[in-house]
């Protein structure tokens, strides 16, 4: 039976994942496009931002490149914002990547900048879903910079569900919880970008890597991405 707490729990949770939705379908998707873009019409902080996310891409890109061809290879991009990951991935040669996306919008316009770019849709398809309800398997699950959404418990869940449904690689970067990172928050220094209108998670990284064990990944890559109003752990994990 369902306990008053767990209902309580999962009441939050819906009604935080709404409020999330909405932010990335309205003000959220304006903002997050235009930093994920060319535009100039970005301040300061929003173009640090772009700096320090593009480093996190970069490195992706890099390891799985390490890895060898991509091609003959399955990918999944959880929360693929505008495409910035899964469209280099695909001109890299992916076989197939699926990316998704909780914003109609963002994933509306990630498929927007694929055809611009003339990536055909056998190779990369865009959808609207949560992390929650992506099913299938892939040689490769990529979940970056979304669980600034989720607080510690339901994020080391997701990432039980997210290496359920990858073979042989997951990769997971999130804003890692440090006393320091932790006091620049409660200043409101931290996370311009969605704290002002939805909330903010830093996770401790030795949750996240006990979870994805417990599925049977362990870590083989780690970085730190930094720029200013930008911090983000990334981790490679493999299966075995
Ligand atoms: C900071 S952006 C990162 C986008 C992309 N992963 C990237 O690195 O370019 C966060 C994205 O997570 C998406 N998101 C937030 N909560 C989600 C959820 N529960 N399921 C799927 N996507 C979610 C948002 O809509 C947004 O596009």
């Amino acid at each position: 039976m369902t306990s008053p707490d767990q209902l309580d729990k999962a009441l939050n949770k819906a009604a935080e994942k709404t409020e999330v939705k909405g932010y990335f379908e309205t003000t959220g998707f304006e903002r997050w496009n235009r930093i994920y873009s060319d535009s100039t019409e970005v301040n300061r902080v929003q173009r640090n931002i772009r700096i320090g996310h593009q480093k996190t891409v970069d490195n992706v890109l890099a390891w799985l490149q390490e890895q060898g061809n991509l091609g003959g290879r399955s990918f999944c991009d959880a929360g693929c914002g505008v495409g910035s990951l899964s469209l280099p991935l695909a001109q890299l040669g992916a076989s197939t990547i699926a990316a998704s996306d909780l914003s109609e919008a963002m994933a509306a316009e990630a498929a927007r900048r694929a055809e611009a770019a003339g990536i055909p849709s056998e190779q990369l398809q865009f959808s609207a879903s949560d992390l929650e309800s992506l099913q299938g398997t892939y040689d490769t699950v990529i979940c970056l910079d979304v669980f600034i959404h989720y607080p510690q418990q339901p994020a080391e869940d997701m990432v039980r569900h997210l290496a359920s449904m990858a073979e042989q690689h997951l990769l997971v970067s999130f804003a890692p919880y440090t006393p320091l990172l932790a006091a620049l928050k409660s200043i409101g220094q931290l996370f311009p970008g969605p704290s002002k209108t939805t909330r903010a998670y830093t996770l401790r990284e030795d949750g996240i890597v006990a979870a994805a064990a417990e599925a049977g990944f362990k870590p083989v890559r780690r970085s730190l991405n930094k720029a200013p109003f930008y911090f983000s752990r990334l981790i490679a994990f493999e299966r075995g």
